[in-house]
């Protein structure tokens, strides 16, 4: 896919990978040193990121629905999102962080739910060529996951899936990656969590600021 919005001024990051890989963790340490650094960030995430947003990912999370209401809530979510958040906080020169957003849908929905051709589409539909600048793809064997989310309290409609599903969704993740070597980097998220953000802290010394030096810099 090409990306027809590369004159926004900011770059857009998104942090992917399957459940309990690290993701939250990692956002919040990637924010603060991006700040400490001097860029203006703004965090968010999918479903959610506006109010009507978080709305609907209740819904999303909770409710029973089919493949098809399910891609399209979290294809309406998205619209909402990049019109409302993403686009106006990247063309007033901020860095986004996001917590998932397409690989996600192309991996849960898509591949989990076998539903690629419609995912895709919807895709198309909302993205209209635009992508993230940069994926953090935080990489983890199936069973540390599996194994992490064996000790959550409370699960979501998709973390109580069975293995089977979490097989497909691990397998889509890695698809992309294959798929979208342009945008994508991989972290190695089955390492401790300082070793993870030291992986994240040489991208970004090496990569990022090299890509999007501050105007002072
Ligand atoms: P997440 O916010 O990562 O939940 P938590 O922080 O509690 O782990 O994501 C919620 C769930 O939504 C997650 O199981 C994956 C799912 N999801 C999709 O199925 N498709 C999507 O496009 C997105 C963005 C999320």
């Amino acid at each position: 896919m090409t990306n027809t919005h590369s004159k926004l001024p900011a770059p857009m990051i998104s942090f992917e990978g399957v459940d309990c890989s690290g993701k939250t963790t990692a956002i919040a340490y990637l924010q603060e040193l991006l700040k400490e650094k001097g860029y203006q960030v703004i965090r968010s995430r999918e479903p959610g990121g506006t109010p009507l947003g978080e709305e609907l990912r209740t819904m999303l999370l909770t409710k029973p629905m089919c493949a098809k209401t399910e891609i399209l809530l979290f294809a309406a979510i998205r619209a909402e999102h990049m019109n409302q958040l993403i686009f106006p906080a990247l063309a007033n020169g901020n860095v986004v962080l996001c917590d998932r957003f397409i690989d996600s849908t192309y991996a849960y929905q898509g591949r989990g739910r076998g539903e690629t051709e419609n995912t895709l589409w919807a895709e198309n539909f909302v993205l209209e060529g635009f992508e993230p600048t940069f994926t953090l793809f935080f990489d983890i064997e199936l069973e540390e996951s599996l194994k992490r989310l064996s000790f959550r309290e409370t699960k979501d409609r998709f973390e109580i899936e069975r293995q089977e599903f979490h097989q497909r969704v691990f397998n889509g993740y890695r698809e992309r990656f294959q798929d979208n070597p342009h945008r994508m980097v991989r972290i190695d998220a089955m390492q401790t969590i300082e070793n993870v953000q030291e992986q994240i802290k040489n991208w970004v010394e090496t990569v990022f600021v090299v890509s999007y030096p501050l105007p002072s810099s």
